[in-house]
């Protein structure tokens, strides 16, 4: 199976970016973010959110699964497919809680190794290159400048007709880079061998296509 590992912070363009290079190559895409939102949706549903050990008691009674339907996946929280409530601001800040504790990355770890085992993948997320699959056949450390990031986040929101500005886009933005690169566990930094592909000032189109012409030349 070929494996390609792409990590990097939020909103430098990792989502869309791995799920165009999944469709032209004919990889299953895996965004192992949505892991982690669900696992924050369900804590955030029962109240466990600002508590550390309600939420590692709370993982023996969760369930989760990535299914493919066309190559577009839905993520399964204990049967029900939640994807469509784990894309607002309380759910990202309440993964990038969640991300921090060893618990429940070791939860998530079988399951992302299982689909790569299984299956030729684009697996998009922080640590897929240095924790998840070291083997990986192509990695890739795709980055672009907080303000780029917030500035494609906040039309991403507005888009959806959530109410926010770019301020407030932008200082989450920060937190969540503070917090993701400063954890103790699995902090977001590129791997030593990854690739450092900067998207700050490529469109959207070139920066697929930069993507897609690097994995092509690795997997050949
Ligand atoms: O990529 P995303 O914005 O959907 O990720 C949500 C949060 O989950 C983010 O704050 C970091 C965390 N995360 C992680 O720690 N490891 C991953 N492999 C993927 C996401």
């Amino acid at each position: 199976m070929i494996n390609v590992a792409i990590d990097g912070p939020a909103g430098a363009g990792k989502s869309t970016i791995a799920k165009a290079a999944a469709k032209k190559l004919n990889f299953i895409y895996v965004d192992t973010g949505a892991l982690y939102r669900a696992v924050a949706y369900n804590a955030v549903k029962c109240g466990a959110i600002n508590s550390e050990p309600k939420i590692i008691e709370m993982l023996k009674n969760i369930h989760i699964e990535l299914k493919y339907n066309n190559g577009v996946q839905a993520v399964y929280l204990n049967g029900e497919d939640v994807s469509a409530y784990i894309r607002t601001p309380e759910i990202s800040m309440g993964a990038s809680k969640v991300s921090a504790i060893p618990e429940v990355r070791a939860f998530l770890l079988d399951l992302q190794r299982d689909i790569a085992k299984n299956n030729n993948v684009i697996m998009d997320g922080r640590d897929i290159a240095t924790v998840v699959l070291p083997n990986a056949d192509v990695k890739i450390f795709l980055f672009a400048s907080p303000e780029c990031r917030a500035e494609r986040r906040y039309k991403e929101l507005v888009e959806k007709g959530e109410s926010v500005t770019f301020e407030e886009v932008l200082a989450d933005v920060n937190k969540r880079d503070y917090q993701d690169s400063h954890r103790e566990i699995a902090p977001l930094k590129p791997c030593k061998t990854s690739i450092m592909a900067d998207t700050s000032d490529k469109s959207l189109e070139e920066s697929v296509n930069y993507i897609i012409s690097l994995i092509e030349e690795n997997i050949r």
